[in-house]
């Protein structure tokens, strides 16, 4: 399927057959898929939690107000950012650098760049989280929508709550939840969008 038919196929979806299961390898493949989105400085400061055991997908609605689709999803990734991954950046690029896909003189000014950056400005650290765990929620979705799953991104959650259940370090925050699973009834209409000259200028 082309991209333009998977952005017109994909809605939020809330009535996925609970039946239904995922395997670990396709789990690995959407979050493979995911982690091609780009991201700041190369920085990859995301963290997922694939949740799809009939005890964590109870934890994790009672932590979401109880939205149900978490129940009948096959698995509710949670995307975290991690709001520390300045301290990560060496780790994350050496692969790049190794493989000769990252020249080592970028990599540097990369790592100078964030050192300048991120330490003091917490606000910083979490709005890049957000904007990187933002990114790859996205490509999971449309990866998920691609393979024949139905998806519904989800930020109605306690943030604090679900860091508490699911014991997660202080740096990663929780940013979206994404359910994946099976269509039991047809994916509702895309809703009308506003009209693009409302939400553009060309400058
Ligand atoms: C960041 C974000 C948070 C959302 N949170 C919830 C949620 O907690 N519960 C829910 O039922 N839908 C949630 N949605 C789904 C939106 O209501 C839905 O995407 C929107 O109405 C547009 O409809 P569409 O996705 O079908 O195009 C969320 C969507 C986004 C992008």
């Amino acid at each position: 399927m082309n991209l333009a038919a998977l952005l017109n196929q994909r809605t939020a979806y809330y009535d996925y057959d609970a039946n239904e299961s995922v395997d670990r390898q396709t789990i690995e493949q959407l979050v493979t898929e995911a982690m091609k989105a780009p991201s700041a400085y190369h920085l990859q400061n995301w963290y997922f939690i694939a949740v799809t055991t009939p005890e964590h997908k109870n934890k994790l609605c009672q932590v979401a107000y109880e939205q149900r689709q978490i129940l009948s999803a096959a698995v509710t990734f949670i995307v975290c950012g991690d709001m520390d991954g300045y301290k990560r950046l060496p780790a994350a690029l050496q692969p790049s650098i190794d493989m000769g896909t990252l020249p080592q003189i970028l990599a540097t000014s990369f790592i100078e760049g964030i050192n300048n950056s991120h330490p003091n400005n917490p606000q910083l650290r979490r709005d890049e989280a957000i904007r990187s765990a933002s990114l790859a929620s996205m490509v999971l979705m449309l990866t998920a929508e691609s393979k024949g799953f139905a998806t519904g991104p989800m930020s109605g959650f306690d943030i604090t709550a679900l860091q508490e259940a699911f014991d997660l370090p202080e740096y990663l925050l929780p940013v979206m939840l994404v359910t994946v699973g099976t269509t039991t009834v047809p994916r509702f209409p895309s809703k009308q969008r506003l009209p693009v000259v409302d939400k553009l200028t060309i400058l």
